[in-house]
Parts: C-alpha cells; structure tokens; sequence
C-alpha cells in the first residue's frame, strides 16, 4: 500500500531520470579523483577486491533502504525520519540520522567543492595549452602552483559554490534533468577513449595486475575502512541524499532494480578511471602511491601531452569532470535545502544560497589548509585531511548503518514490503542484508579502527 504522500518539491518526470540524476549523483569526484588516489595509497588489487565487496554487500542494501524511505516519507532526510518515525510508532530521535546527514553534507562539500575548482582550473590550463609536451616535473609544479596559491583557490571554490547554488535553486528538476542526460553518457565515452589510448602504453598490463591481481600483503590495519568509506562515498550514501532523490521518485518505479542500474553505473565509472590512469602512471615510471589527492591532476595531463589535439581532448575531459562533480554537489546541499523550504517560510532561492554559504565558509577551511594553514594539524591531519576522513570514513557509515537499521529493524514489514516490491526470495536477501550483514560489517570496520586508534 502506498502511503499517498506528496512531494512539495515536485517529482521526477520520469524512472530514468531518477536513474539519471541518482547517477549523476553517485558519479563524481569519488570515481575519477578519489578511487585512483585512495586505491595507490592502499596497494592496489586487494583493496578495489574490497571494495566490491562493500558495494555489493553493503552499498546495494543500503541504497534500496535510502530510496524506500525517501520515496515513503516524501520529504527532506530529517522531516522523512520523522514521518516515519511517528507513522511506524517509533522515537522522534530519529530524525536526528536526518541531522546528522546535514552535518556531514556540508563537511563533504567542505573539500568538495575546493577539488571541484581545481577541475574548473584545468580546464582554463588545458586550453591555454600548458600541457603540450609537459612530463611528470612540470605537471607537477602545474599542480603545486595551483593549490599554493589561496586566491585562485578562492575564486575556482566561489565559482563552483555559485553553479552549484544556483541550480539547486532552480529546483532540481529544471534544468539538471536535461544537463545530466546529455553529460553522463559523454563522460563515459570519453573516458573509454582514454582507456583506449592507455591500452596501447606499455604500461597497461602492469596496471591490470595491479587493480585486478589482489595482493593481500599489501594490507593494512585501516584499509577495510577505507574501502568501506569509499563505497559510501561513490554511491552517495549515508547522509540521506539518495533518499532525498527518492522523494521525488515515482510510485511505479521499481527500486532494486533502479538500486542495481546506479550501482553497476558508477562502479564501471572508478574501474574505467583506474585503468586510464595507472598504464600511464606505469607507463612513465610514477609511483602510483605518492600520488595523493593530486593524482590525477599530475598524471593525466602527461598524458594529453604526448597526444594530438591533446590539448582539445584535456580541455574537455576536465569540462565532464567538472559536470560530473557538479551533478554530484547539487545532491550534496538539495537535502539541506529542501528541509529548509519545508521548515522555515524561505524561498527555495533563499535557502539554497543560506545553506551554500555555510558550505562556503567550512570551504575556506580546507582551502587555506592547502598552503599557508599546512603545518597545522588535527589529529596528524590538516584541515582537508580531517574533513575528508572524518566525513568518508566515520560519518557516512554511521549514517548509513543507521539508515539501514531504521528501515530493516523499524520499519514495518508491510511498508517496506510494499516498497521494494520484491518476491518473497529476494526481499528476505534485502533484509538479511539490511538487518545483519551490512550493519555487522560497519560496526566490526569501526571498531577496528578504534582499537588501532587506542592503540
Ligand atoms: N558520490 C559522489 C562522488 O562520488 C559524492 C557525493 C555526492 C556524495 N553526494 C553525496 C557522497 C552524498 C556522500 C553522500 O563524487
């Protein structure tokens, strides 16, 4: 039985555009910059073996529990939370999972946003041609010279933090439906070329190995994290993004299956980057793991460098990477918005540029830990740093931990039954996974990492 509610922000006109933006979403940064990087700093094929795992036993639940109680409740994370709450007889605290998620949304588009503007960067460097016959010396003080200097950063951050406001402004259906049809499926085809393009480099079958051929010796004590993290991440899950997408989803759409689609999509979207990236980093002697977050930014320009229309091809690799991490930030701060134009009497305008302006200032954090606030630390980490692994690792499984709980322990049968619409078989799969596994493997992954930060 459906539960009749509507959404006042309007609907998506169809599944497909829900497939389309939920993508959109879930294909961003996190594939193309973060995977590459996060993937050399834990050795390669036994960590992206992890992760699919992760994808697959803990993303995948978790997606369907996001997009059932979003398409349910009908409303932003923290109100959704809250309807359900009191219809299935539960705790009002539980819209605090709801509260949380905006938290994390906004530490998310802390460092988003300042990566966000590197790619808007590129695409200026690309076209004044600066990568023509660069090697790995000078694309790496291309890159030290961007993110040195505070002011660039700030104007690359206050740009992206405008697109992203003003179409989120807009409403996410006007205008974003028609960008993302277009733009994801470029991106993809783009980035098969690239792929082609490292087939032929001699460093192509190292680079299968060393994504495919898990090497269990290369280990460490926080690498299940990680990998978990990171599946959060590219999926977008765990703050209620997902489910705030699902509030605008169709009654007739069918969840598991949308579920499926997105995941298969970004999936395919950080393997097709890894294998981009590594034949070249093969292919020129780089050592995949010093890479950090400016993996890519130093690696493939080397690549544009020794093509023809080189130039042409980076300038419009780095306009889809900026779409890609543009469709994704929209997700970030509609959750925010949109509970804000259902509590407060603010315009959609107003609320998108009010929540913006937060993520803006926690921006600058991240942007000055880059250069002139570098010595400064957190927990052995900068600014940046912190933000991102507190965010990623911590924040997003615990949301979605409970996110998982709420739908698969509190919810009734008959609701979620109803929802995913699935056989008797296959549903009893999505509760065994929602109820057990993917919670049991979140709270045994943290509290590893606790005791190997205890000591
Ligand atoms: N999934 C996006 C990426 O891979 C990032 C992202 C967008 C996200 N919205 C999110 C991550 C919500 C967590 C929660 O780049």
């Amino acid at each position: 039985m459906p539960a009749n509610r509507t959404s006042v922000h309007g609907q998506w006109s169809s599944r497909w555009m829900f497939i389309l933006a939920a993508t959109g979403s879930a294909v961003g940064l996190g594939n193309i910059w973060r995977f590459p990087y996060i993937t050399a700093e834990n050795g390669g094929g036994a960590f992206v073996l992890i992760y699919l795992v992760c994808i697959v036993l803990v993303g995948f639940p978790i997606m369907m529990s996001e997009i059932l109680l979003g398409r349910r409740g009908r409303r932003s994370p923290i109100h959704t939370m809250e309807t359900l709450a009191k219809e299935e007889g539960r705790s009002r605290h539980w819209r605090l999972v709801g509260v949380m998620g905006v938290f994390t949304g906004f530490f998310i588009l802390a460092f988003y946003s300042i990566v966000a503007g590197w790619t808007l960067a590129y695409m200026v460097r690309a076209a004044s041609g600066m990568f023509a016959g660069a090697g790995a010396q000078e694309t790496g003080e291309i890159f030290a010279a961007l993110v040195s200097d505070p002011e660039r950063l700030l104007a690359w951050h206050t740009i992206f933090m405008i697109m992203t406001v003003f179409v989120v402004s807009r409403g996410v259906k006007q205008g974003l439906e028609q960008a993302v049809s277009y733009l994801m499926p470029a991106l993809f085809l783009l980035l098969l070329f690239l792929v082609g393009y490292s087939m032929t480099t001699s460093g192509f079958a190292t680079a299968l190995s060393y994504l495919f051929r898990p090497d269990f010796s290369q280990i460490g004590p926080s690498t299940v994290l990680v990998a978990l993290g990171q599946a959060f991440f590219s999926l977008s899950l765990g703050i209620g993004a997902v489910m705030t997408y699902g509030a605008y989803l169709s009654d007739n759409a069918h969840i598991p299956r949308t579920t499926v689609t997105i995941g298969i999509l970004d999936t395919s979207v950080a393997l097709l980057a890894g294998l981009a990236i590594f034949p070249i980093m093969f292919t020129f002697g780089l050592q995949p793991e010093e890479g950090g977050p400016g993996l890519i930014f130093k690696i493939l320009p080397i690549a544009f460098g020794q093509m023809a229309y080189g130039n042409v091809l980076a300038f419009i690799f780095f306009t889809l990477l900026m779409f890609a991490a543009w469709t994704s930030s929209l997700s970030l701060l509609e959750p925010v918005t949109a509970w804000l134009v259902e509590k407060t009497s603010y315009s959609r305008m107003r609320a998108a540029i009010s929540a913006g302006v937060v993520a803006w200032v926690l921006g600058l954090g991240s942007l000055l830990s880059l250069n002139l606030w570098s010595e400064a630390t957190l927990f052995g980490m900068t600014f940046f740093g912190f933000v991102e692994y507190l965010s990623v690792n911590i924040m997003l499984p615990v949301g979605g931990l409970f996110i998982a709980v709420f739908a698969a322990w509190f919810m009734s049968r008959s609701a979620t039954f109803a929802e995913l619409r699935l056989g008797n078989k296959a549903y009893l799969a999505w509760k065994v996974a929602a109820r057990f596994i993917a919670p049991a493997g979140v709270i045994l992954i943290l509290l590893q990492e606790l005791f190997g930060f205890l000591g």
